[in-house]
């Protein structure tokens, strides 16, 4: 039987990890970014421009302010986080996925991002769906100290790859997906 007339469609919403890291799993450095990539952070705003981002706390500190045209989500254990224009505060992963399905604008969230930090990615691992991973490799080893946590690789299928310049950028989708799927007929067949 031939499915190639049928259209994927996700039910429910999609929770995506985003990071970038060095084949060592490298992610931060003194609560910044190891690097300055302009290539990937167009990606990573095209990616997630429109839709919810969820992260932890000292990622948000460390970005300093809202990202525009999308929903900030921030982690935080602490019971009266400071008042932020365009933060959500939540106190933990899961209400700020549940708080993400529900778009302020009484519209559905097709898809979250996850983004970081470590912590808040160790526990999104086994709740994601797919993950947009950005791979930086550059001849001289970057300094840092913070790592993506060790992940199962073999849960995880590569749907996607592409090599720019020395940036590999390869979303990967987990083998069962946790968001329910469902197929419809392309229009015309
Ligand atoms: N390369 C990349 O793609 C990427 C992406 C993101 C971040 N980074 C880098 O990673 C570093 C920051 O990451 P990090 O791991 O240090 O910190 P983080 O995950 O951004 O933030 C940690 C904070 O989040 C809150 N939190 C974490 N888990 C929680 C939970 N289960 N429930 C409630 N609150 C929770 C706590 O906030 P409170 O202390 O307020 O309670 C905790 O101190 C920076 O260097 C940043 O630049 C890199």
């Amino acid at each position: 039987m031939n499915f190639s007339h049928l259209l994927r469609v996700d039910v429910n919403m999609l929770i995506s990890i985003i990071v970038a890291m060095t084949p060592e799993r490298l992610i931060g450095a003194a609560g910044r970014l190891p690097w300055y990539l302009p290539e990937d952070l167009k990606r990573f705003r095209a990616i997630t421009m429109g839709h919810a981002i969820i992260m932890g706390r000292k990622t948000f500190s460390s970005l300093g302010r809202p990202l525009v045209g999308r929903r900030n989500l921030v982690v935080s254990r602490n019971p009266d986080p400071p008042k932020v224009a365009g933060i959500e505060w939540f106190n933990s992963l899961d209400a700020a996925i549940e708080a993400a399905r529900r778009a302020p604008t009484g519209g559905e969230e097709t898809e979250c991002f996850i983004a970081g930090g470590t912590e808040i990615y160790a526990e999104a691992l086994g709740k994601a769906d797919r993950m947009y991973v950005t791979y930086v490799q550059r001849d001289f080893p970057f300094q840092g100290d913070t790592y993506f946590p060790v992940w199962d690789q073999t849960r995880w299928s590569v749907v996607s790859h592409e090599l720019v310049k020395d940036l590999e950028f390869v979303i990967y989708e987990r083998a069962e997906s946790h968001a329910a799927i469902e197929y419809v007929m392309e229009p015309g067949n």
